[in-house]
């Protein structure tokens, strides 16, 4: 058994992660010419979408006197203060005019910046790229945007989310953590705490995260059991986890595919949003998968969110954790990928993997 404690350690536990894409809001929350407000990793943005429909997230803070810009205007162009008037490029930051200004100033107003942050779109999401708090100096190559795999031209997609009161690290490990199924998600339709049984699943070292080898879904969750029936193939999933906070799951059955990613974004210290994307080509024209997504998905998401509430009246009073043999080895994995990561952060060297080869963790659940 080992055990790690929580904030008291310095293994990354309680750390966010610099350096990576954070989704920052839905596509659909973002439209033309309207100032958005998000907060990742405690820092306070303002997004919108220029003319030509792109992007952008700047720091919510006016480099002037702090007023948030997300008060001013945008009229497509540029982003104006709403306290003095001035006026920012929605890209770079770069301050391009200063009202109170008079004609022989020498002040260099194209020298200001406000905070700004790389921004891209992708399946539905606005991603902004964390470089630090500021949004100062970005990075000369920024990694591309994390892509949810699709495996045919035609496929549907869906989006769910939720807001988790717990830390990153509470959320994350909830991703990852086989033990609380048959607790947390008793459904006739999943599994119930009879349905425990001995499971024993190859696990190997992916950049930046581990993967569940390929298997045969859980025989005892009905959906699977659906699946296989509706397809007449064979399932098989592959599960993987790469930091800072997402989990791919690919369900494939013959020519049938269903493609998902889930991450937890921290918003504040102790404030995350799970988003969960869903792409399949499966039975297009029957909407089992949809019904499975729509309505049986928001249960699944409620009944994590209940349990993270009610833990965190537990966390309030003690804070440590206990990872416990095989069933929270992946948890620890997190932790140690997490410290792995901030120790390449330091020097500069490649990220040391934790994990060395393929493992078999065996538990009950
Ligand atoms: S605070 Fe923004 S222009 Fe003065
Ligand atoms: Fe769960």
């Amino acid at each position: 058994m080992s055990e790690i404690a929580g904030s008291k350690s310095n293994d990354g536990a309680g750390q966010m992660l610099w350096g990576f894409w954070y989704p920052a809001l839905r596509s659909d929350q973002l439209q033309a010419r309207r100032l958005r407000r998000a907060i990742l990793l405690e820092v306070p943005l303002v997004l919108g979408r220029d003319k030509a429909g792109r992007p952008f997230a700047l720091r919510d803070v006016c480099p002037h006197r702090a007023f948030p810009l997300s008060f001013g205007q945008f009229d497509g162009a540029s982003v104006e203060c709403a306290y003095h008037g001035w006026q920012f490029d929605p890209h770079t930051g770069q301050c391009r005019h200063i009202p109170s200004l008079t004609a022989d100033s020498k002040l260099k107003c194209e020298r200001i910046y406000a905070g700004s942050f790389p921004c891209e779109e992708r399946d539905g999401y606005i991603w902004a790229f964390m470089t630090n708090p500021e949004g100062r100096s970005v990075p000369a190559s920024v990694p591309t945007v994390p892509e949810l795999p699709t495996f045919s031209a035609k496929y549907k997609i869906a989006h769910l989310w939720a807001d988790l009161p717990c830390s990153v690290d509470h959320g994350v490990i909830g991703l990852m953590d086989p033990a609380h199924g048959p607790f947390v998600h008793q459904a006739w339709w999943w599994r119930s705490q009879r349905s425990i049984r001995d499971k024993a699943k190859q696990f190997e070292p992916i950049p930046n995260g581990f993967r569940m080898s390929p298997h045969a879904p859980s025989a005892n969750s009905a959906p699977y059991k659906l699946l296989k029936l509706i397809t007449g193939e064979p399932a098989t999933t592959t599960i993987d986890f790469v930091l800072p906070n997402q989990r791919f799951e690919q369900i494939r059955a013959g020519k049938y595919w269903l493609s998902s990613r889930t991450t937890v974004t921290p918003v504040q210290r102790n404030l995350c949003r799970l988003d969960f994307v869903a792409a399949w080509n499966i039975l297009p024209w029957f909407p089992i998968v949809s019904f499975i997504i729509h309505v049986l998905g928001p249960r699944f998401i409620r009944q994590d969110t209940e349990v993270i509430e009610k833990q965190g009246l537990g966390l309030q009073y003690d804070d440590r954790m206990m990872l416990v043999d095989d069933a929270d080895r992946q948890a620890r994995w997190y932790f140690d990928l997490k410290a792995a990561y901030l120790e390449s952060q330091r020097s500069g060297e490649p990220l040391r993997h934790p994990i060395t080869g393929p493992v078999t963790l065996r538990w009950r659940s």
